[in-house]
């Protein structure tokens, strides 16, 4: 089974986990003005502890009865949590000047405690963001693009070597390493790995489950790191579990790097690539303080978690595809050559940006590989909130899965198909479709990378397709790339390819 067909079940769609958390108080039933119930989920009734557990232990998927089986826009999930599927609801809740903060628990991962992505006060939210955001700017990506295009040409002579490659690992590497050197300058060299298979990043790969943990038992991921940091220790962790102590080594591998970082900066330097820069002294003007060290070291750690496997799980998507397709990729190849005259020549991202058919191809990929594939949870402000004519009281869960709205039939016909040319259409359709189509999230909290993520991606993907003539390995099949969603899309296999040289 394909990406594609990997999705359906029946005539429902197999949405990604939805955590049924502890909803010990039964809100009442909510009616609109009408006096109608609101439609509930058949699984709702055991929207408790119990299910929290089994769907935890089961690391398995909630059929939700969407598109086509469940015809409203809403339906209760659980005694406080509701399931939207309607894109002005979705754009109340997630814009510029949102009322909505994001849901605690389901952010809490202990890991990232103190970064951005555990802040849920907009002020709060605000003065973290303005001090991130220039260095992730269009102007600030394109400065750094020389960076970019060295870590694309190691990954490219790796490839040159003519063996067998993984290059769902592969692309991982790549963008570890981009984004590494370009927030705190100190490169992982994942890229130099062999077989690109650093320890570390087998453990995050590992360990990526217990996001999904995360999410459905926070208390629980909560009590082993303390346990594994506090009372066992990295040395004694590798004996117990090995990729608890590499993921460990890993995250104080970016404590340390951003630290030192700091140091320097203290020290005077500023010629450092950092994006670090503004949080390592406060902001008099709005308030802001200087960032703590905890506070430091949360955020090295988010850009790199947030930064690497979404990028890299694009690029597996858009290679996969292409392969598959190769009177799609033959096209793509003919735009490029006007570009990029020789298989290794180099390009810059302003150039691609004007190719349409290049570009046609990205967003399908995003649209196909659900960066975040679970739904975004945010909560009904203090005020509640009337959302698609019922009054939701405060503190009840909102869920949007950018799945169900990337998988919209009637937006995006026969939408389970890796097709291109959809984003060529009449401009009326493409504006359609551009309204349904939020990879990177919207609002106060898009994401943060989005500028970065589509440089990396385009430069990426028109160089190696230019460059090289690939195949699938011979024991690669379609169901290697199924996927489950925990929390980002985890494929059941690897891409592996060979890469040939082309000659023209
Ligand atoms: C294809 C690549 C990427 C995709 C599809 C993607 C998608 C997303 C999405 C959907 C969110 C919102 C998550 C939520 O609200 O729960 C997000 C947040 C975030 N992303 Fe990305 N991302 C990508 C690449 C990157 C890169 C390269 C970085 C590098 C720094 C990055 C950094 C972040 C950060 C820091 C946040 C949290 C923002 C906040 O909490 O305010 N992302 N991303």
């Amino acid at each position: 089974m394909s990406i594609q067909s990997c999705s359906e079940v029946g005539d429902k769609v197999n949405v990604d986990l939805i955590p049924f958390h502890c909803g010990l108080v039964e809100h009442p039933t909510v009616k609109n003005a009408d006096g109608v119930s609101m439609p509930d989920h058949p699984r709702k009734t055991i929207g408790s502890w119990v299910s929290t557990i089994f769907e935890a232990v089961a690391d398995g998927k909630v059929q939700l009865p969407l598109q086509g089986t469940w015809a409203g826009p809403i339906i209760r999930v659980s005694s406080n949590e509701v399931h939207i599927n309607d894109i002005d609801t979705y754009n109340q809740i997630f814009k510029v000047a949102t009322k909505f903060p994001k849901t605690a628990f389901y952010y809490s991962s202990p890991s990232t405690k103190h970064s951005l992505l555990d802040l849920r006060d907009f002020h709060a939210v605000h003065l973290r963001r303005s001090a991130l955001q220039p260095y992730f700017s269009k102007q600030s990506v394109r400065k750094l693009e020389g960076l970019i295009q060295t870590k694309i040409n190691m990954f490219l002579i790796r490839l040159s070597e003519g063996n067998v490659v993984n290059l769902s690992r592969g692309f991982r590497c790549l963008t570890c390493d981009v984004i590494t050197t370009y927030s705190y300058e100190k490169c992982f060299e994942a890229l130099s790995h062999p077989t690109f298979s650093p320890d570390w990043l087998i453990a995050l790969e590992d360990l990526i489950s217990t996001a999904q943990l995360t999410v459905s038992l926070p208390g629980l991921v909560i009590a082993m790191q303390w346990i594994f940091q506090n009372l066992i220790g990295r040395e004694n962790a590798k004996n117990i579990s090995p990729n608890v102590a590499n993921a460990m080594e890993f995250e104080e591998h970016c404590r340390a790097a951003v630290l030192k970082q700091q140091e320097r900066w203290n020290a005077g330097e500023r010629d450092l690539v950092t994006i670090f820069g503004q949080l390592f002294c406060g902001n008099e003007k709005n308030g802001r303080k200087a960032a703590t060290q905890d506070e430091l070291a949360g955020d090295a750690l988010l850009t790199v978690a947030a930064g690497m496997d979404t990028t890299g799980h694009t690029l597996t998507v858009a290679t996969y595809n292409l392969v598959k397709y190769p009177e799609i990729q033959r096209e793509l190849l003919k735009e490029l050559m006007t570009v990029m005259p020789h298989p290794t020549s180099e390009v810059k991202e302003e150039v691609l940006d004007r190719l349409p058919f290049l570009q046609a191809c990205l967003k399908e990929s995003l649209r196909f590989s659900h960066g975040v594939s679970n739904p975004l949870a945010r909560d009904v402000p203090q005020t509640g909130a009337d959302i698609l004519g019922y009054n939701l009281p405060p503190g009840t869960i909102t869920m949007n899965s950018h799945y169900v709205y990337h998988t919209n039939p009637t937006i995006f016909p026969d939408p389970l198909r890796w097709n291109p040319e959809r984003w060529l259409g009449p401009d009326e359709k493409v504006k359609e479709m551009e309204n349904y189509f939020m990879p990177f999230s919207r609002g106060a909290r898009i994401c943060i990378g989005l500028n970065l993520a589509k440089a990396e991606l385009l430069l990426t993907l028109a160089r190696l397709i230019r460059r090289f003539e690939i195949t699938y390995s011979k024991d690669f099949t379609d169901s290697h790339m199924e996927w489950v969603s925990m929390f980002v899309p985890v494929t059941k296999g690897m891409l592996t390819v060979t890469a040939k040289e082309r000659i023209v």
